[in-house]
């Protein structure tokens, strides 16, 4: 690619796939896909350690799990703009080079959620919703002929799901609280049923969604401390099982 192409700062070269337990003896075996889209750090994140505290405890009860980073804080997928929907909506034969090329990033996402079991999101809420970098990466995974097929012979559903049989885990952490279902800011939570919305995209039944929600971080209490204990324990029990049925 040339230095004056519009596309040269959508190279993947800032995507490479990192793995944990990259041995070759091991490529049959379960692999977990952490996706962390804190902005903060190891140090300040309450999903990053609720993501470290999954892949430790599902790799302590299956050593053999192969864990493949992908961190979107440290380094968010570009929006989708103009040319990247026309590079998704020509046929993949009839693309140009730069068409394949913008798409790139794109494809090396969506190969790194097709070669995993699991997903183990680290979703932290931001107002409301999803970091953008989160979105961005579902913006950059829904794609046609990928990930979703569409067809207005189906009537009222055109829209028909490629990747299946995954498990998906949602770690989340919240500055305030009440966002769960009847909760007194369940009508201000834009970020779960977003994410419920999405699953399907990853292969995912939105029904069997695992979440785990820390709340009360802003409030640096007793029952943000509660909270959190709760939370890592039940981010434990959560990768123990799905771990043992791996
Ligand atoms: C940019 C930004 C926006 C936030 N928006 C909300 C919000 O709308 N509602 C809320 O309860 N907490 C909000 N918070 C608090 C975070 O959800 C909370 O700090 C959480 O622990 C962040 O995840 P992390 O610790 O993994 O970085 C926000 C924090 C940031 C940095």
């Amino acid at each position: 690619m040339n230095e004056k192409s519009p596309f040269a700062n959508h190279s993947l070269r800032p995507y490479p796939t990192i793995f944990r337990n990259p041995n070759e003896e091991y490529h049959r075996m379960t692999t977990l896909l952490n996706v962390n889209a804190s902005a903060q750090t190891e140090e300040r994140s309450i999903t990053r350690r609720l993501t470290q505290n999954f892949i430790d405890s599902f790799v302590s009860v299956c050593p053999a799990a192969q864990v493949v980073e992908r961190d979107l804080g440290r380094c968010p997928p570009p929006f989708v703009n103009a040319k990247f929907i026309e590079a998704a909506f020509t046929p993949a034969d009839d693309r140009a080079e730069w068409m394949i090329e913008k798409l790139s990033v794109s494809d090396h996402l969506i190969d790194e959620v097709i070669r995993s079991d699991v997903i183990v999101l680290g979703a932290p809420m931001y107002n409301y919703g999803m970091p953008a970098a989160l979105k961005a990466w579902f913006d950059q995974i829904a794609r046609i002929g990928r990930t979703f097929s569409f067809d207005l012979v189906r009537g009222d559903h055109p829209i028909r799901p490629m990747l299946s049989g995954k498990k998906l885990v949602v770690l989340s952490s919240r500055g305030e609280f009440g966002f769960e279902p009847g909760g007194i800011r369940a009508s201000s939570n834009a970020l779960d049923p977003a994410i419920a919305a999405c699953a399907h995209y990853l292969g995912a039944e939105r029904e069997e969604i695992e979440t785990v929600a820390v709340e009360y971080q802003e409030f640096k209490d007793e029952r943000h401390r509660r909270s959190l204990e709760a939370g890592l324990n039940q981010t434990v029990e959560i990768a123990r099982r799905l771990a043992t049925s791996a």
